[in-house]
């Protein structure tokens, strides 16, 4: 399975210590991921930090940078799983200063189009809503996706043949040292369930936000295209149970939730992880299922599926 790519040193005794003195906000020490994940499962971070605006996280990367510490940003939690034995890092979660949504412009309606400024922290449905009550038309296709602006960016995130790359007009980050950019398409790449950037020095930054590009459009079509596209995600797709949406990248030309189920997977158990009846490619946890049930379920997949098929599905849920 895909590993996130971290950084290399864990929180020893020495180094809670030394994030102890050095950061003035709260820490929360051996945090249950659980609680932040929408799979509702996942072993204990070692310390989290929700930080508040952007000198804050420019000063917290610096340090763990220089102190080598391994870091992860976690927006909603709706995409990625912590291992049963934990993240042995620092899990950074963006608060207040992150969740602003602002336009570049005067919103008139007379303009062709719209760049609107929204930080990481904001949740893909809270900005959507936004959009819809201003009128502004280009994010539709998001309605239903769960997790934040700053996920939706890093990932990606799509539906009905949009992704959210296709409207970032610009993204914003904190570079590993600190520093701060705003970096357009010549920099920021876009592909299927990923962003990356095209330039070494902004690799491990972390988004901080996006200016998008909207349009003016009918306030009454706006909201029929989303309902339409909530109806059909609860038509297709298991809801209310835990899950992190789909488990698996679909394969080029193919579809991960055709070759589950066509490998006879769905209703597969580990413990109380179950391939879901209703779409294939969603995992759920029925009520106490583990990270690692989640994990060795997941592996039985793509094994049944390579044996069936010779296709390697992929993860789409990021593994801590
Ligand atoms: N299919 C099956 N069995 C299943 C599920 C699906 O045979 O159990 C078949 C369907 O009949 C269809 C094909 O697989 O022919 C594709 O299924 P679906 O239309 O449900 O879309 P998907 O490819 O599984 C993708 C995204 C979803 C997004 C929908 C709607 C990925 C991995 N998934 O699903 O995104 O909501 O399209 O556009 O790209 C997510 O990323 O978390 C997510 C939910």
């Amino acid at each position: 399975m895909a590993e996130s790519k971290t950084q290399q040193r864990g929180l020893g005794k020495e180094l809670r210590e030394a994030l102890a003195s050095f950061w003035d906000g709260s820490v929360r020490w051996d945090a249950p991921m659980a609680e932040y994940c929408t799979l509702r499962a996942g072993g204990r971070a070692a310390a989290m930090v929700v930080v508040d605006d952007q000198a804050g996280l420019s000063r917290l990367i610096k340090w763990l940078t220089a102190q080598d510490i391994r870091r992860r940003v976690i927006g909603r939690g709706s995409n990625i799983l912590v291992s049963s034995r934990g993240f042995d890092g620092v899990v950074i979660v963006l608060g207040r200063g992150f969740c602003e949504i602002k336009p570049e412009q005067a919103l008139t309606g007379e303009a062709e189009k719209y760049l609107v400024r929204a930080g990481a922290g904001c949740s893909a449905a809270g900005f959507l809503g936004w959009c819809v009550r201003q009128g502004l038309t280009g994010l539709e296709f998001m309605a239903g996706i769960p997790g934040s602006v700053g996920g939706a960016v890093c990932m990606n995130a799509g539906a009905w043949g949009k992704e959210t790359g296709q409207v970032v007009e610009t993204v914003c980050l904190v570079d590993r040292r600190g520093g701060y950019h705003e970096l357009g398409e010549d920099t920021v790449v876009f592909a299927y369930r990923s962003m990356q950037f095209k330039k070494p020095e902004y690799e491990q930054s972390i988004v901080t936000g996006a200016v998008f590009r909207l349009r003016p459009g009918n306030q009454r079509q706006i909201i029929e295209t989303c309902r339409r596209h909530v109806a059909a995600r609860k038509e297709k797709q298991p809801a209310g149970a835990a899950s992190a949406g789909s488990f698996f990248k679909n394969p080029p030309g193919d579809s991960a939730g055709r070759l589950i189920e066509a490998a006879g997977l769905k209703g597969l158990r580990r413990g109380e992880a179950m391939v879901s009846e209703k779409h294939a490619n969603f995992i759920v946890n029925m009520g106490n299922a583990t990270a690692d049930d989640i994990m060795a379920l997941a592996r039985e997949v793509q094994s049944r599926v390579f044996e069936q098929s010779g296709i390697h599905l992929e993860p789409e849920v990021h593994l801590l």
